[in-house]
Order: C-alpha cells, then structure tokens, then sequence
C-alpha cells in the first residue's frame, strides 16, 4: 500500500461486510415466512418489514463498499493522500448511524411507502449530507492529483448517484408522475451511473492484477460507459409500461430495454480479453476470480435474466412475479456485490499488511456463494414461470397459485443457505489471520 490515507478504506469494507451479513439474516427469514407464513408473530415482525431492511441493507453495503473502493483506488489513481481522512472518517461514521437509526425506525414502523426509499426525511437529508461529504472529498483528491480516465468515471458515476437520489425527495401527489421520478433513482441507478462505477473499479482491478496497459483499458472504458448511458437511460422506458405512461414507452422501452445487455457483453470482452493480453501472474488470484467472475455474473443476472422481461409484450405476462425477484438477486448480486467483493479481496490484505493467504478458501468461498445465489435465481425462475402460466395465463387466484408453488421456495431457502455459508467462508479468509503457505515468500510489495 502506497499511500497512508487508503486506511480510511478498511473501515468502510468492514462496516459493509457487516451490514451485507444483516442484510443476508434478514433474506433468511424472508425466504422462510415464505415456508411457514406463521414462524414469525406479524405483530412482532411483518414480512413487510424484513423485506424493506433487506434490500435497504443490500444498498447500504453497496454503496459503503463504493465509497471504501473509492478512498482505497483514488490515492493511487491521482498520486496524492487523501484530501481529508479525517473527514473520510467521520463521513462512515455519519453514514452508519443513519442507517441504524433508518433500521431501527422500520422495526418500530415509522417508514414512508415507496420501495428502496422508505427512509424517514431526516434520514434522506443524513444521506444528502453524507454524500456532499464524500463528494468534496474526493473531487478535491482528484483536482490536486493526477487525472487519470478511472477516476473521471468513476467520480461521474459517483456525482450521478447523489443527483438522481435528490428525485426521492420530489413527491408529486399524481401518482402516475410519482412513479415515473421513482425510477429515475431505482431504475438509472443499477442501470445507469451505479455501471460507470462498477466498470471503473473493474478497470482498476485489471490493471493491478493483470498489469495491462491503462490505454488499452481506457479505450474500452470509453466504449463500455457510452454503450451504458446510450441505453440505460432510455431503457427507463421498460418500467413505464404499465404505470398510466403513454403507449410509445412500449416501443421506446422494448428497443432501449432490449440493447441494455450490451454494455454487459462488453464488460465481459473487456475483462476476459485484458487477461489475455496482460499476463502478470498476480499471487492474489481469488481477486481475479471474484473480478472476472463478477463481469460474468453481471451479464446474466442484468443482460439475461433482465433482457427475459424487458420486452413489453413478454412484461406484459411477467410484470412483477417472481422472475422479477430472480433478475433482481441475479443482477445485484453479480453486477454490485461481486465488485464489492472482488475489491475486498484485492484490497484487504494490502490494508491488513498481511499477504494474501487464504487464497484456496476465498475461492471456496466464491464458488459456494456464487452457486447459492444460482440456486436461488433458478428456483424463482421456475417460481416465475409457474406464477406467469397459472395467475396470467390461466386466470387462477393469486394466493391458490402461490399454494402451488412452495416446492420452489424450499429450494430457495437452500440456496438462501449456502448463500449464508459463503459468506461465513468469505469473512473468514478476509479477515482470520491463517498460516501462510508458499505465497509468504512473495514480499508485500509485489503484490499491489
Ligand atoms: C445490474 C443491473 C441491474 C440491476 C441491479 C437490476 C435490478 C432490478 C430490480 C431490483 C428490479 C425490481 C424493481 C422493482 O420492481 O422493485 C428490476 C426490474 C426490472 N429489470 Fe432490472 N436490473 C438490472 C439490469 C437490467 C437490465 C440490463 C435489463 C434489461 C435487459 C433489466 C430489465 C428489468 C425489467 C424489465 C424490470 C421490470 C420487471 C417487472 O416488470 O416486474 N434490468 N431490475
Ligand atoms: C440468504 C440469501 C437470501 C435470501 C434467502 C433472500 C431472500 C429474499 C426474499 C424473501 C425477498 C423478498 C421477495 C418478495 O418480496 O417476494 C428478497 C428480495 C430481494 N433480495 Fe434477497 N435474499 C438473499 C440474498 C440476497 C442477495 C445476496 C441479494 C443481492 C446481492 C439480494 C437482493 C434482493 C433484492 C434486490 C430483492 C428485491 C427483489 C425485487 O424487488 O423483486 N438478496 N430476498
Ligand atoms: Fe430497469
């Protein structure tokens, strides 16, 4: 590690490992209300609940994980410290606390309506101001610092995640209006500037561990990012079917929609092709894999399983049934989490100053949870299918399809499991100090 102030980083990574670990308990006990509706009291903890501090934890440690990617990728990428660690480090601790209380304000019920944005208003201006925070920060890192074309991406991504939050904030009563803003945060997030970041950070892992020429990598950068925005942002059409929108975002959408997976592919090219012609065999491989792994993932969960009900006349039959849940996991998980973790892996024993041993159980690790997550995306894909043919086909009553489907949510809670046991595996080669086999001879500075 080069550079004293990329520590703030190992802070933001532990705090997002413990809150996707919160996240994770949470979808476990999701997935078996599913099971046994009767498991949890409804008075202590309604399922409506769980779910909103699932996937408002999923968002969380995603973007805790985005901002200790930042601190850790921006010294080195600029060639300065930090502009300020102290302020770094009160920005985690700002974020932290918000999100505890958020939590702890869902469990007492004292949240608003809309998914991914139920926050209280004071928690969303705590956000706002978390946000200026980092942004100030690690615009005047770069502006002292060299420019390289990863930062620039990577702080446009970060700019364009803070400006579309500021649309949950805006609450038109028209509630056809309101869910048409409401996208704008959800849908040119993950499909939009949340891929500008994930493809900076990519790049930045694949020229440390394949030791590539940044060129060869900016050129693709440029290609990937302008293919994203291209379609993503018109590709909002594909939410705007069925919402009280005028009849053109069918086509709009559909076509948009449908080239969205492109910018996937090109990230998959991307990844494989730098490996080939870069060549340095870097002794931490799990970050390689969790790297390249990640590009693969992403273009199934977001590509695949997204361009399956993109298509108006397919969302028509499909629109909000469980092939939606299994593009969600898929795509979150391979798209967002992946890079997450591919980071930590990289980064970790950099800040630990250990070198990276456990190298065979972070790649038991990644197999064990990457498969959990197939195991979840396929049986709510069969769900899916299920729930399409016998609600929307065959006209049968919500709650009697659901009956007939619990077979699926067995195998859902399975993988849920082996989900849990990835990640146990996952903490425990990031973070327990093992014995250190043969990579121990390489020195330390041989490996960043
Ligand atoms: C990593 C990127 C992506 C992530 C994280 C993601 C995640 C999600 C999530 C969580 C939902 C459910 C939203 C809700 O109704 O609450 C959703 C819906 C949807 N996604 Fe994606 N998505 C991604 C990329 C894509 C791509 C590339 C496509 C098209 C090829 C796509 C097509 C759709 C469609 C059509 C829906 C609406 C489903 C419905 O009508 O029920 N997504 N996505
Ligand atoms: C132990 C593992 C997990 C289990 C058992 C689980 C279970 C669940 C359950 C029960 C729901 C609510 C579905 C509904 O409303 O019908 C849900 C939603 C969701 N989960 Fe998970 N989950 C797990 C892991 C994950 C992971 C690793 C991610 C992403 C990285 C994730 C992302 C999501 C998203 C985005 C939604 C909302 C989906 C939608 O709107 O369609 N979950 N999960
Ligand atoms: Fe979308």
């Amino acid at each position: 590690m080069k550079y004293q102030s990329q520590q703030v980083a190992k802070l933001y990574f532990l705090g997002a490992l413990l809150i996707f670990s919160l996240q994770i308990v949470f979808g476990l006990a999701g997935a078996t209300l599913y099971i046994a509706p009767t498991s949890i009291p409804v008075d202590l903890l309604p399922f409506s609940v769980i779910r909103m501090i699932h996937t408002n934890a999923l968002i969380v440690w995603l973007l805790m994980g985005f901002f200790g990617c930042t601190y850790f990728l921006l010294p080195e990428e600029t060639e300065n410290e930090l502009y300020s660690p102290f302020l770094a480090k009160l920005q985690f601790w700002v974020f932290l606390i918000a999100a505890v209380v958020a939590v702890g304000g869902y469990l007492t019920g004292h949240y608003d309506g809309r998914s991914y944005l139920e926050q209280p208003m004071f928690i969303k201006v705590g956000i706002v101001i978390v946000a200026l925070m980092f942004l100030f920060n690690c615009t005047m890192t770069a502006l002292r610092g060299r420019k390289t074309v990863i930062t620039n991406i990577l702080l446009m991504g970060l700019w364009g995640i803070a400006i579309f939050f500021l649309f949950a904030f805006y609450l038109p009563a028209n509630v056809v209006i309101d869910k048409m803003f409401w996208w704008w945060v959800v849908h040119l997030w993950v499909e939009g500037v949340w891929e500008l970041v994930m493809a900076a950070i990519l790049a930045f892992l694949l020229i440390k561990l394949t030791g590539i020429d940044r060129e060869i990598v900016e050129k693709w950068l440029y290609v990937i990012i302008g293919m994203a925005l291209f379609t993503g942002i018109l590709g909002t059409g594909h939410h705007y079917y069925w919402i009280g929108t005028p009849g053109y975002w069918q086509w709009i959408g559909s076509i948009f929609g449908g080239l969205e997976p492109l910018p996937f592919f090109l990230i998959v090219l991307f990844s494989f092709t730098m490996v080939r012609k870069g060549g340095r065999d870097h002794p931490n491989r799990a970050a390689l894999l969790w790297s390249l792994g990640c590009s693969v993932m992403a273009f199934l969960g977001a590509g695949v399983w997204g361009f399956m009900h993109t298509l108006s006349w397919v969302n028509y039959y499909t629109h909000g049934t469980q092939l939606t849940a299994a593009h969600g996991h898929l795509a979150f998980y391979g798209a967002y989490a992946m890079i997450n973790l591919a980071m930590f892996t990289y980064a970790m024993p950099l800040l630990l100053g250990r070198p990276p041993y456990s190298q065979s159980l972070n790649i038991w690790s990644f197999w064990i949870l990457t498969s959990g997550v197939i195991v979840m995306t396929l049986a709510l894909t069969g769900a899916g299918i299920m729930q399409t043919y016998l609600e929307r086909g065959l006209g049968e009553e919500y709650m009697d399809v659901q009956q007939q489907i619990t077979a699926f949510y067995w195998v859902r809670l399975g993988g849920g499991v082996m989900v849990t046991l990835g990640l146990v595996l996952y903490l425990f080669a990031l973070l327990v100090p093992g014995r250190a086999p043969a990579t121990s001879r390489l020195g330390l500075s041989s490996m960043s």
